[in-house]
């Protein structure tokens, strides 16, 4: 159908109009605060060097990245990804863990008959569950291999040698969260598995009867250790292990980038 004159001139009215309108949100102050300086949707917004600038530095995503990375640092084959790898790798044992504590108890009574329910009741539950176990042995292996990259580069000689111990507590951490997590389904397997790796524990010189009571949380393996090892796997160790990664990765900036042929 053809377009009269009368339609064009309530088109025109109404762009008219949403302009204005558009002009005023763009004027408040709500929208100035969530646009800082530099961004396009700001009122006047010219494509200049200092309005580019504007954008890296008051955006945090792109304030995270280097200004220069060096090109052998971005070929996969140098580092394999296996840092990164091990990052994605924490990031999706933590939403499937959040998914999973949603479905679970930490008791000798419930542990067990929760984890079963999840498996045979919940929707997705068995999936998620075998994800966030796989996804922990995997985290495991990466961390592992990525430390054995970090070795055979010399990528632990000065000046990142402060952060060569930053990933040994990263490795001890990711062990203990995933010996945490091995108690959490009250089985027969987990039941041993833990009672053995304490026992063993409990043969450390001078304090070693100590270190297991503690460990324990009593003499025998029991309710209480269920509570404390859930504590430290789904809220400490996770805790102490995002400190550490904030670190680490600043560090690999403070260090000048990733490591590389000289
Ligand atoms: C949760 C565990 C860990 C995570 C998520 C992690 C993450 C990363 C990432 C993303 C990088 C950037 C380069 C790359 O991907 O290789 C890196 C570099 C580095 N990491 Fe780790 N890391 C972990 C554990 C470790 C361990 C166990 C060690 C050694 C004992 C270690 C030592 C280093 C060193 C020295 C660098 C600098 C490497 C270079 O300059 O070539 N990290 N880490």
């Amino acid at each position: 159908m053809a377009e009269t004159n009368g339609d064009k001139a309530t088109g025109q009215a109404l762009k008219e109009k949403l302009g204005q309108v558009g002009g005023k949100v763009q004027d408040s102050q709500t929208w100035a605060a969530i646009f800082r300086p530099g961004s396009i949707f700001r009122k006047g917004y010219t494509d200049s060097p200092r309005n580019r600038s504007y954008v890296i530095m008051n955006s945090v995503l792109y304030h995270l990245h280097p200004v220069k990375v060096k090109r052998h640092a971005v070929k996969v084959s140098y580092t394999l990804c296996l840092g990164g790898l091990s990052f994605f790798l924490f990031i999706f044992l933590t939403v499937t863990g959040i998914f999973l504590m949603f479905f679970y108890r930490p008791t000798a009574a419930q542990a067990w008959d929760d984890i079963q329910t999840l498996q045979t009741a919940v929707g997705f539950g068995l999936l998620v569950r075998n994800m966030h176990r796989w996804g922990a042995h995997l985290m495991v292996l990466t961390v592992f291999l990525h430390m054995a990259r970090v070795f055979y580069h010399g990528a632990y000689k000065p000046p990142r040698e402060f952060n060569w111990v930053i990933g040994v507590i990263l490795l001890t951490l990711t062990l203990l969260l995933s010996f945490t997590g091995y108690l959490l389904p009250w089985d027969q397997l987990a039941l041993w598995a833990v009672t053995v790796g304490t026992n063993m524990m409990g043969y450390t010189p001078v304090f070693g009867e100590q270190v297991r009571f503690v460990l324990l949380g009593g003499v025998e393996i029991g309710t209480d250790t269920l509570l404390r090892w859930y504590t430290l796997h789904v809220l400490m160790l996770p805790f102490v292990l995002v400190i550490f990664l904030a670190i680490h990765f600043w560090r690999v900036r403070k260090d000048g980038g990733i490591s590389g042929p000289l």
